[in-house]
């Protein structure tokens, strides 16, 4: 099964009618204007719906950051981006995803990006990203894509996530009533690492980690929100292996992953932009034991 893991797409309109302009937006939108928006390029991402279908991929996840301030205008470009892309298709929030109050209490990432179900098949099931900050979809045989969404919306100069009591009781839950031999794909917008700059981390980060690794099933942990792509295998330290699929957007250095799912292995071919196409510029082997 080929599986591709993009992130970070942040899809960006400059709008300053008052209306819809509070103080928060006002900071990302000039934040944009001043700094990224030099160091982004859109333009690499209309090759990816063709070269997705060349590649004979599966499924995509999508790790969140789909916007810059949740504008309704900004989900509705994101939507018809995706909307090209024809494989089946799994999102979740970033925090720009539920960047102002208004965004975050009118749900306004799941009017354009709710994952269609394939019906109640499972108990785990029962769990929705939007109800519940928790949703599981079996993708294989053996295989499950465990979805959280941490995007809170948070003060001007935050862009923290909360791995919340809440979602953290509903993940047990779920992870519980998961078959106990299936192997799982952990997808979540931001990393369970602290870095150093506490304005950029998942609060209660801590305890992610902590169920991560009671949890050896979760194979993968799949993350974006930090621009800087990475690939660990962390299983002799007791956790998963580590996907930051970076940011496609960036010209310096756009990248994502395909995850080629076999029995025994997992192939991860990390593709950037090299000035003219997308070119695999590094592949890990990873055995994968039963
Ligand atoms: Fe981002
Ligand atoms: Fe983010």
């Amino acid at each position: 099964m080929k599986i591709v893991q993009i992130s970070d797409v942040h899809f960006t309109r400059v709008d300053f009618n008052p209306l819809r302009l509070c103080l928060k937006r006002l900071a990302g939108t000039l934040n944009w204007l001043l700094f990224r928006k030099a160091e982004c390029d859109h333009e690499p991402l209309s090759r990816l719906p063709e070269l997705f279908q060349s590649l004979g991929i599966d499924l995509v996840l999508v790790g969140g950051d789909l916007t810059s301030t949740s504008l309704r205008s900004e989900f509705a470009t994101a939507r018809r981006y995706f909307n090209a892309i024809s494989q089946p298709k799994i999102f979740i929030p970033g925090n720009h995803d539920q960047y102002t109050a208004g965004a975050y209490r009118q749900k306004r990432f799941y009017a354009s990006f709710g994952n269609s179900r394939p019906g109640i098949e499972h108990r785990a099931e029962f769990f929705t990203l939007k109800e519940h900050g928790v949703e599981a979809h079996k993708i294989a045989p053996g295989w499950w894509c465990v979805a959280l969404d941490n995007a809170p919306s948070t003060k001007i100069s935050s862009s923290n996530g909360i791995f919340s009591e809440t979602v953290e009781r509903n993940l047990k839950e779920v992870l519980s009533l998961l078959p106990p031999n299936d192997s799982i794909l952990l997808l979540n917008h931001f990393p369970f690492f602290q870095n150093s700059e506490p304005k950029h981390r998942l609060i209660h980060g801590e305890r992610l980690r902590a169920l991560v690794e009671r949890t050896p099933r979760i194979r993968f942990y799949l993350h974006g929100h930090t621009h800087r792509h990475t690939i660990a295998d962390l299983r002799p330290s007791g956790l998963p292996i580590i996907l930051d699929s970076g940011c496609p957007i960036q010209t310096n250095h756009a990248t994502w992953n395909l995850i080629d799912l076999q029995d025994s292995a997992a192939h991860v071919h990390a593709y950037h932009w090299d000035g003219a196409d997308w070119k695999p510029f590094e592949t890990h082997t990873f055995t994968l034991s039963t």
